[in-house]
């Protein structure tokens, strides 16, 4: 079982954004509860100068809060509620890849969904935070009833301008097994692609391969190198499946190895030069994975919480650390190319959270667990879930993203309006001056 160390640095205390800019959020957070403004990105930029727009994908997002893979994206009407609440876009269900015949290699992962339990958690280090236990896994209806979704999903999401993406989990040799079932990749991602195609066009369809923490306590995943091996031939086979026409995302996923691994799988994927092998977007993290704790009949479970944030945050430093410490005029593989775009997930809690994944280099934010604290847990009395977490993500006066974007803008001497995906990209190239700055 990996060693727990938290991240060197952190946002601490309460922002500083300004004093007439803190007047107004405190404004906006109490009349917000009744309804979020509309259009909300253009209210945003126009009363704190903060352009919320980014990219997930290769796409254009309006802004970086989007709805992570999982129990909240498997209905069109989820998909609906989350478009009139204004996400930035919506990752669906993982799907477990079939080949024509409809054989699935990880049919272990098509189990029905089970009872989810909703709980809070005190971290290693000592913070409180929520976790979902439950035993499910991945989509459990057919291939062709996914299909049907994503179409539908797709509608109503180029209707908002919010992308609505697909996730697959495709054929992991296991220790046994020396092949790669190409067709898997082949069949399950040309059926995806041809659905994308009748919105999108020729643009290519971002597409998240779901390493899923349960795979941790799978003999699959018990070697470091066959690990390794998978960050570079996924990647190949997904882009020969529909070549040109995918936008390839990993959703890496915390192993039970130590937290240099972590950093290792990073690297692995970064050093791929060019070419099919490389992944063209990372999501890090998937949830942690505790072998001995037991839910109902079941010993080894997934949890997150704020060990998850800590252990995410962390990996992230000493991979931006590692990478700014190469010497001037490195020639390693991937000298010159740039860093994968990064799509952050695990305990983004509130916005304080999403910007300390913003800080390292995260440009777009996906949410699961939020989405499923009881209503209590906010402060908007207004709206579906989504809604109501938008607003506390957004304005919450000491804990949002803007009173944080707004303080770090002063802090790092960020000119003009603040764009996310720009404050993104400027962390990951001056990242020793995000350290320094975190450190006063
Ligand atoms: C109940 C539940 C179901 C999930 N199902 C999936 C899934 O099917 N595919 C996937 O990639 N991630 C899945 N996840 C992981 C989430 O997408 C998310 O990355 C993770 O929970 C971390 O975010 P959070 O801390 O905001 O929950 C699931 C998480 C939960 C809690």
């Amino acid at each position: 079982m990996w060693e727990y160390l938290p991240p060197k640095v952190r946002l601490r205390g309460t922002p500083c954004p300004g004093e007439a800019d803190a007047r107004r959020l405190a404004e906006d957070f109490e009349s917000c509860r009744a309804g979020l403004p509309r259009p909300l990105e253009p209210y945003v930029l126009e009363t704190y100068g903060i352009d919320l727009a980014s990219a997930y994908g290769g796409l254009k997002i309006k802004n970086p809060f989007g709805k992570a893979s999982g129990q909240l994206s498997l209905a069109p009407h989820q998909v609906e509620k989350d478009a009139e609440a204004g996400l930035g876009f919506v990752v669906l269900k993982t799907v477990i890849a079939q080949d024509r015949a409809g054989e699935q290699t990880m049919r272990e992962w098509a189990i029905p969904e089970t009872r989810m339990l909703v709980e809070r958690i005190r971290g290693r280090g000592g913070v409180d935070g929520w976790t979902v236990t439950w035993k499910g896994r991945g989509w459990f209806d057919t291939f062709a009833a996914y299909l049907a979704l994503f179409e539908e999903a797709l509608g109503i999401g180029n209707a908002a301008n919010m992308p609505v993406v697909p996730s697959v989990k495709y054929h992991l040799p296991t220790p046994q097994e020396d092949f790669w079932k190409e067709e898997e990749y082949t069949f399950t991602t040309d059926a995806l692609v041809e659905a994308w195609r009748k919105h999108y066009g020729e643009r290519p369809m971002p597409l998240e391969k779901d390493f899923s923490p349960t795979l941790a306590g799978s003999e699959r995943a018990a070697q470091q190198a066959r690990i390794l091996e998978w960050l570079t031939t996924v990647p190949r086979l997904m882009h020969r499946a529909a070549p040109g026409k995918v936008s390839v995302g990993l959703k890496i996923f915390n192993t039970l190895f130590e937290d240099a691994f972590q950093v290792a799988m990073l690297q692995a994927v970064q050093a791929v030069p060019g070419g099919e092998e490389r992944a063209d977007f990372l999501v890090y993290a998937n949830r942690l994975f505790d072998p001995r704790k037991q839910f109902e009949d079941k010993v080894g479970v997934a949890y997150g919480g704020p060990d998850l944030s800590d252990r995410n945050l962390a990996v992230l430093e000493r991979f931006l650390s590692a990478q700014s410490r190469r010497p001037p005029g490195f020639a390693g593989k991937d000298a010159g190319a740039p860093l994968l775009p990064l799509s952050a997930t695990g305990d983004i809690h509130s916005g304080r959270m999403a910007a300390e994944y913003l800080l390292r280099g995260a440009s777009s934010f996906q949410l699961h667990t939020l989405f499923q604290l009881p209503d209590s847990e906010f402060a908007s009395r207004s709206g579906s879930k989504s809604e109501k977490a938008l607003h506390h993500l957004l304005f919450h006066p000491t804990e949002g993203f803007l009173a944080w974007v707004l303080e770090l803008r002063e802090r790092f001497g960020w000119q003009g309006k603040a764009n996310v995906l720009e404050m993104a990209e400027w962390c990951r190239k001056n990242w020793n001056e995000v350290v320094e700055g975190l450190s006063h």
